[in-house]
């Protein structure tokens, strides 16, 4: 694996050889553990050559949020990566995204899907995603690119980005990674304290509660998310939503809807976790 932290070298080392190659990317703020490892290992069994980009991304971060508290472990990273056999890994500086500094940036919104559920908690978030990720997606120019599902918003933004950018990428959904008692893994649990780490998993049980109950076809949708609402408080979360919507444009659903996607927010202390989960229609 070589790693490359100038776009110029990059464009010069990479694209003199990717003639005929299939080309996929997985993008990362690091801090690997083996939900991002996951989405790697897709790449490497489906593309003759993966590249995996680490990069702290400031414009995602809104004010009072972790940018600069964000876990960064790059060596750990690199020795993870290589074992992986990762052809390059792209580690770029602020300063090599964002000459001139991160504000006054053309930006991405992506209409609807931005401003709703964790964008509405998160107003400059998603922009700041799309816009980065549109970056490296002009760097490395891309076949096929790797989301993790436990960002649902998030792979459901940028599928929607490159549908409407004309962008010929294919967005590629892996299933979330989880401990051994459901809690889906993530950057952030390290800041679960003792207490509240054996609380959080309720979060991953609500969901699955909620899965058999939209099946039961009992009791109306927003009555099923006021019911999950209450035993998250009760077991000591503040909820920001529980939301049950069309899987694939995270509108309510509707008659044309294929699949639902049932998706929740919630604060455990000072840690905002996310997670959904499938559920038939
Ligand atoms: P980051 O939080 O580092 O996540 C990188 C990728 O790993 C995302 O696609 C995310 O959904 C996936 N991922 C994280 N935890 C996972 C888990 N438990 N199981 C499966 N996949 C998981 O998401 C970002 O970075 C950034 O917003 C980024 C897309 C890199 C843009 O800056």
């Amino acid at each position: 694996m070589v790693t490359i932290e100038r776009i110029e070298d990059f464009r010069n080392f990479f694209h003199t050889r990717r003639q005929g190659e299939k080309v996929g990317i997985v993008p990362t703020m690091g801090n690997l553990h083996k939900g991002h490892l996951a989405l790697v290992e897709a790449a490497r069994k489906n593309c003759t050559s993966v590249v995996t980009t680490i990069f702290v991304n400031p414009i995602q971060f809104g004010e009072g949020e972790d940018y600069a508290d964000y876990p960064r472990t790059f060596e750990k990273d690199q020795m993870k990566l290589n074992g992986l056999e990762v052809d390059v890994l792209f580690a770029p500086s602020v300063d090599e995204i964002y000459p001139g500094g991160p504000d006054h940036q053309t930006t991405i919104t992506v209409p609807v899907l931005s401003s709703i559920l964790c964008g509405s908690n998160r107003p400059i978030h998603f922009d700041g995603v799309a816009t980065v990720v549109a970056k490296l997606f002009n760097i490395v120019q891309p076949d096929v690119a790797y989301f993790g599902e436990k960002d649902w918003q998030q792979l459901i933004l940028i599928r929607t980005m490159v549908q409407q950018l004309s962008m010929p990428i294919d967005i590629i959904g892996v299933p979330t990674v989880r401990e051994n008692d459901g809690l889906a893994l993530s950057s952030r649990n390290l800041y679960l304290s003792g207490r509240e780490r054996p609380i959080a998993p309720i979060l991953h049980q609500t969901l699955q509660e909620l899965q058999g109950e939209v099946s039961k076809r009992v009791k109306t949708f927003s009555a099923l998310e006021g019911d999950a609402m209450r035993r998250l408080r009760k077991a000591g979360f503040e909820p920001d939503y529980v939301a049950i919507l069309d899987a694939s444009t995270l509108l309510s659903p509707s008659k044309f809807t294929q699949s639902l996607r049932i998706l929740v927010a919630a604060r455990l202390g000072q840690t905002r976790l996310i997670d959904n989960i499938s559920a038939k229609i």
